[in-house]
């Protein structure tokens, strides 16, 4: 995972619960890196895991709200750093239906070892979008908040709803539909 996931993640953290919790989270965790990670640099996805878990631990917070939280701030970090990679949508549909065809493909492109998502597409319409998620990481609530960004970034609601194929979250159908 890169390392850009972490350093925001650890400043949304430091943030909403203070440098006490930062500090906490990766005591009470097992990481190779230490929990010194630069935005470049790419660390395993188990180290994000833990965080996560003793975060959710220490504020009773679940690790899905925790995900969806984070991918809220995260949607900014994106916006950010590769405008002119959504300047390229003018509707919020088409550009989740486009993650997997191309913006996920620039993103490979960018960073060779990044880990990413399948989204494959059953059914779409101008007004609503049905996607299948797949990833061992099953970061499905992530991916539920980038979406609600995208629809806020358009100015645009939408109501989407999970349905997971596989119980343990690898494998959810996504059913969007633009109010
Ligand atoms: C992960 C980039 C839009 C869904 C990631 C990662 C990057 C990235 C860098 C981390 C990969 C790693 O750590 O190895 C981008 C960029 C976007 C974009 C630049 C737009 C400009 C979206 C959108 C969605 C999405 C709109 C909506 C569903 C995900 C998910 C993951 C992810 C769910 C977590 C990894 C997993 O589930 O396996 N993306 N992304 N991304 N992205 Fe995107």
């Amino acid at each position: 995972m890169k390392g850009i996931v972490f350093t925001e993640f650890l400043d949304l953290v430091e943030d909403k619960f203070g440098l006490e919790m930062v500090d906490e989270i990766i005591n009470k965790s097992n990481l190779e890196s230490g929990g010194a990670y630069t935005s470049v640099g790419t660390y395993e996805f188990s180290e994000m895991l833990q965080l996560l878990q003793h975060l959710s631990k220490n504020t009773n917070i679940p690790v899905d709200d925790l995900l969806l939280i984070y991918a809220e701030h995260f949607f900014g970090v994106l916006k950010e750093s590769y405008p002119d990679l959504l300047a390229m949508y003018n509707n919020p549909i088409d550009m989740l239906a486009s993650i997997e065809n191309h913006i996920h493909v620039e993103v490979k492109k960018i960073y060779p070892d990044a880990e990413l998502p399948t989204f494959n597409i059953v059914e779409k319409t101008d007004s609503s979008l049905v996607m299948i998620y797949k990833s061992s990481r099953a970061m499905h609530h992530f991916g539920l908040g980038l979406m609600n960004k995208t629809f806020e970034h358009f100015n645009s609601k939408a109501t989407i709803e999970l349905e997971k194929i596989q119980e343990d979250g690898t494998e959810v159908k996504f059913i969007i539909n633009q109010n």
